[in-house]
Order: C-alpha cells, then sequence, then structure tokens
C-alpha cells in the first residue's frame, strides 16, 4: 500500500478574526496534548485579515502548521478591486490556497475555467491547491456524480502536470447541513476520483483526497477508517480548537 500523507484541514470560512478568534485558537492548540509529526499535515485556513498573525503564530507554535488561504485571484495583479494574487500570498509565506470551494462556486459563479487558472498559477508558484470537488443534491440524485466529479477534475487539473495538488471531495449537499455521505458513498467517490486521475495522466495512488462535510469529533474516527480517505476538511468542528485536536488524533491514531 503506498503510504499518502495524511492532512487535517480547518476551513474558517469567514470566522474568526484577530481579537475574535486566532489568538485563543493557537493557545489552545499549544495547550492541547497534540504534538504532530511529518505523516498527518494540520493546516489552518483562516479568513485573509489575519493570514500575517497567523503566519507568525505558527512560527512560534509548539505545532508544525501551515497556514493556508481560502481563495485567489487568478490574475497576476491589476485593477481588481478588493483581490489577492497568489504573488502577495507568496510573500507571506503561504504553502496552500483552497480553490473551487462550492460555496465559492455557488455564491461567486467560479467556473472551471476560472478554478483551473487558479489551480495553473497556483502551482506554477510552488503553492499547493487544495482543490475542491463534489456533486449537488440534484447531480447525485440523478446519477450524475461521476460525470460532475469527472467534469470538475478534467476542466480543473488541464495543463497543471502531474504536480503536487491536494484533493478535498466534498460533497454539497453534506457540507454544514449535520449530514455526512454514508461509508459507502465515499468509499466509492474516493476510488472513482482516483480512478478519473489516473485516466488524466495523474497519479491518483499518491495524491491525498480527503473528506469534507460535516465532519466533527463523533463521526471522524469511522470516516478515518474508511478506504481511501487520507484526512479531512473541516468547517464548523474545526472553528473550536479542541474539537478540531480530536479530530487530529484520529487521524494520527488511523495512520
Ligand atoms: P462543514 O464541516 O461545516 O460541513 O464544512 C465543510 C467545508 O465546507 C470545508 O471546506
Amino acid at each position: 500500500m503506498i503510504n499518502r500523507k495524511r492532512y487535517c484541514i480547518a476551513n474558517f470560512k469567514m470566522n474568526l478574526g484577530f481579537q475574535s478568534g486566532i489568538m485563543n485558537y493557537f493557545s489552545d492548540l499549544n495547550n492541547s496534548s497534540v504534538r504532530n509529526n511529518s505523516s498527518v499535515g494540520i493546516i489552518i485556513s483562516p479568513p485573509f485579515t489575519v493570514l500575517n498573525q497567523s503566519i507568525a503564530l505558527s512560527e512560534i507554535s509548539k505545532i508544525d502548521i501551515d497556514i493556508a488561504a481560502q481563495n485567489v485571484n487568478d490574475n497576476d495583479s491589476g485593477a481588481f478591486t478588493g483581490e489577492v494574487s497568489v504573488r502577495m500570498l507568496a510573500d507571506c509565506g503561504i504553502g496552500h490556497v483552497i480553490v473551487g470551494h462550492s460555496e465559492r462556486r455557488a455564491y461567486f459563479n467560479e467556473s472551471n475555467k476560472e478554478i483551473n487558472k487558479k489551480n495553473q498559477i497556483l502551482i506554477k508558484s510552488g503553492i499547493t491547491p487544495i482543490f475542491c470537488i463534489g456533486e449537488t443534491l440534484d447531480q447525485r440524485q440523478n446519477n450524475l456524480t461521476k460525470i460532475t466529479l469527472k467534469e470538475q477534475l478534467t476542466k480543473g487539473l488541464n495543463g497543471t502536470g502531474n504536480k503536487e495538488i491536494i484533493i478535498a471531495y466534498e460533497p454539497v449537499w453534506a457540507i454544514g447541513t449535520g449530514k455526512t455521505a454514508t461509508s459507502e458513498m465515499i468509499i466509492e467517490a474516493h476510488q472513482m476520483i482516483r480512478n478519473i486521475l489516473n485516466d488524466i495522466g495523474f497519479d491518483g495512488e499518491k495524491i491525498s483526497i480527503l473528506y469534507g462535510g460535516s465532519v466533527n469529533r463523533n463521526n471522524a474516527k469511522e470516516l478515518i477508517g474508511l478506504e481511501g480517505v487520507d484526512g479531512f476538511l473541516i468547517g464548523g468542528a474545526s472553528l473550536d480548537a479542541k474539537h478540531f485536536c480530536d479530530i487530529y488524533k484520529f487521524i494520527e491514531e488511523s495512520v
């Protein structure tokens, strides 16, 4: 069996500012019993406004933590009010960026083409995309899961080369709803994704595929035991550092 790297990744979305969260979050992490090793990566994705502070806090943290951004613009620079470029993120020391999250696809009309540009520009700059894919409930009920995943992967990864990337399978209907996909659905989707990756010129066995969608400390132990699941991208449950640490420990125990 190939030993793919496992990940425990927090996506704070539009939560936790400086005074209102990050400081306490890092102190809770440091006071926890978590002392990670290199086989499980811990990544935290705070809002843009606290990326710099988060990097500074991660540098003095007792735990090895990488900081990711939640988005990036697909242009190099220019008149794009309110946007942030890859170079700006690289300047801050960001090593990972979430791309193609279903909330960005749904609320900000991000297309596969735009997502592809983001993946390309990040990889070119040496930043690893945490590339999110997943079907809506409608697509699943109409047997369109495989077609949807294939389209997202094929278009999203076009021209990126077989470079380092993390995939997050997040069925849209499981995000923030308290409904996780069933074990069968998750195993099947992760295998489907690996097969598609192989078909389009990647080595699916070497790419970490995370599950996201209502992961919490009560279901994490079972979910990390599923074949093909290499960790989690966690929204709501990651906002409490103690819950995040508990989820991390289940991943660590599974290695
Ligand atoms: P929840 O864990 O809140 O369902 O969110 C998942 C997610 O969107 C992570 O990116």
